[in-house]
């Protein structure tokens, strides 16, 4: 790790950005990806109520390496899962089992957020296990962050084929621990995790039915979809909520350019956006604004609505406001009242640590912007991102067409419309990542769910009564629905199947 600059600029830039290289003064940012935001995050681990308590949790002896004989891998690191058996109907019964598949963090705040599994767990008569991606949380090989972080030689097991083969070798260890080698196992992610559940069935069939992938943009690859994709959406949400706001939002950029160009401007600025720390360049700024922006529509959900909260404040500012009080008036009608709003202190998280490395290494997601959307145009440079990656890891090199070699992607109906069976793939159109997601039906099992008003992975999380809109409500209904039509055709096919052995032949 050779450039201190590099990483102050990634602490800085952090929370939900995870991608940002200044060597040529051109940032790029790609937002995180991940179901839930941090604020959220607080406010529902503060509302929920006793959901974590019926978890036990187990740590499996994981191997390092899943592909290679050398002696190092054989290595073992301990592995966080947890089990809730509450509503379990058993082996005998073949009762089915729900597994979560975690993502680029802690498993820790998913178990309250994440509620598909606890919500219908009655209902399937479902256990539900929940996995922890390897290098987050309490699954850290090497015996500490530090090292398993360290270099190369520890860090290049950190990828999905090894974090998927993890996941496989736990269910096989769950269905033979618990004799339920024939209940069906559906497997459920969001984002980054809802890539591996779809991954996950495509690669090992045999140990799971079906997969639930929600937002999961398995087309954001290579060249499959445009690069201005995910900011053409947080456009399209802001110019939905109010076409005065997106126009505002349009002219603010050159406004704050023309004053941070004159004598004491970047003062002017960092006194009208009351920030944490002066601003040292207009960038700080503008990436600042981009985020909250772009947060607010990837989590645009109801009852809030936080795109709404955005343009609210930006429209409601007294009319003779300029464009810049406008804007500042949608700042603080988002984050609330606040001591200061822009450049706030902040800590790298282990999401952001990690999420680096994936997005250097494998998981790369090429946004940019082009001239059509109210942001500056900021086109994705992928040489740019390659030396950024380079001079940050020493020398490892991105590899941006593995994702698509490995699992697919390119022509995907054409390719998977006759081999692959039982995937949701299930997406908001206002979350800015639905974008690269799967759109529409690849086949009559492996289809897709949309809400034309939802937001990224809406639906996995926590159903709530009196604030979930209809529209909702119907989706999870559907997707459940079409869950339950998998598991009734596998066990009449397990139960001929039987019949069959029982005869004999
Ligand atoms: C990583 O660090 C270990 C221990 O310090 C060292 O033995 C190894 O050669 C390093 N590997 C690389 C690729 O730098
Ligand atoms: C904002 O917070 C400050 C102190 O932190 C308080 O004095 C002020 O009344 C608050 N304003 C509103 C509108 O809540
Ligand atoms: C960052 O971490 C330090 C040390 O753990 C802590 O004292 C500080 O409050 C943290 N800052 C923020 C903004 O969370
Ligand atoms: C946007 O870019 C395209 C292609 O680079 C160019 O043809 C077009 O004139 C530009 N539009 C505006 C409004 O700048
Ligand atoms: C990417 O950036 C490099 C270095 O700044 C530049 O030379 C190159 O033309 C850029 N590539 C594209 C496609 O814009
Ligand atoms: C989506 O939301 C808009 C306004 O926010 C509303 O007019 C529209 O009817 C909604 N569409 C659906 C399908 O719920
Ligand atoms: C459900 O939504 C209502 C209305 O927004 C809220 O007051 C309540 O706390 C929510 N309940 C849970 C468990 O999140």
């Amino acid at each position: 790790m050779n450039s201190c600059q590099l990483s102050l600029q990634w602490r800085l830039l952090s929370v939900f950005i995870i991608f940002s290289i200044s060597v040529t003064a051109t940032n790029f940012n790609i937002p995180r990806l991940s179901p839930i935001r941090g604020s959220y995050f607080m406010d529902l681990q503060i509302l929920s109520t006793d959901v974590s308590e019926d978890f036990q949790t187990f740590f499996y002896t994981q191997t390092l390496d899943h592909f290679n004989y050398r002696p190092e891998s054989f290595s073992t690191f301990q592995q966080r899962y947890l089990i809730n058996f509450k509503s379990w109907g058993g082996a005998n019964a073949n009762a089915p089992i729900f597994a979560y598949f975690g993502a680029e963090g802690p498993l820790d705040g998913d178990l309250d957020v994440i509620g598909f599994l606890t919500d219908n767990a009655n209902r399937f008569n479902a256990l539900l296990v929940y996995i922890e991606h390897r290098y987050y949380g309490k699954s850290i090989p090497f015996g500490s962050r530090e090292e398993a972080l360290k270099n190369a030689s520890t860090i290049g097991y950190f990828n999905s084929a090894q974090a998927i083969a993890d996941y496989a070798e736990i269910l096989m260890y769950i269905k033979k621990k618990y004799q339920a080698e024939d209940s069906p196992v559906i497997v459920i992610g969001g984002s980054y995790g809802g890539m591996l559940a779809a991954w996950f069935r495509l690669k090992y069939p045999h140990a799971a039915l079906g997969a639930l992938a929600s937002s999961a943009p398995i087309l954001y690859f290579d060249d499959i979809t445009p690069q201005n994709g995910y900011y053409s959406v947080v456009t399209k949400d802001f110019r939905e909520a109010s076409e005065t706001c997106y126009q505002t939002i349009r002219e603010s950029w050159s406004e704050i350019e023309k004053i941070a160009s004159t004598p004491n401007g970047l003062l002017i600025l960092s006194k009208q956006f009351r920030t944490c720390k002066p601003l040292q360049d207009s960038s700080e700024l503008k990436d600042n604004l981009l985020s909250m922006y772009a947060t607010a529509a990837q989590y645009n959900q109801p009852p809030r609505y936080p795109v709404s909260m955005v343009c609210g404040g930006i429209d409601g500012a007294p009319s003779q406001t300029d464009i810049l009080g406008k804007i500042f008036a949608g700042v603080v009608a988002y984050k609330g009242n606040r001591s200061c709003y822009i450049n706030a202190p902040m800590n790298e998280s282990e999401t952001d640590v990690g999420w680096q490395w994936q997005t250097c290494s494998e998981i790369v997601i090429p946004i940019g912007i082009d001239n059509t959307t109210m942001f500056p145009p900021n086109p994705f440079n992928l040489s740019v991102f390659i030396d950024g990656c380079e001079a940050e890891y020493s020398g490892v090199h991105p590899r941006p067409h593995w994702v698509t070699t490995y699992y697919g992607g390119h022509d995907i109906k054409l390719i998977l419309q006759r081999f692959a069976s039982n995937i949701i793939f299930s997406n908001g159109l206002r979350d800015p990542y639905s974008s690269g997601g799967v759109l529409e039906d690849i086949s009559d099992t492996v289809v897709a769910i949309h809400t034309v008003n939802g937001s990224h992975c809406l639906d996995i999380l926590r159903a709530n009564r009196s604030s979930d809109p209809d529209w909702l409500v119907k989706q999870r209904e559907t997707e459940l629905e079409i869950i339950e039509g998998w598991m009734s055709m596998y066990y009449a096919d397990l139960k001929a199947s039987k019949q069959i052995q029982t005869n004999g032949i």
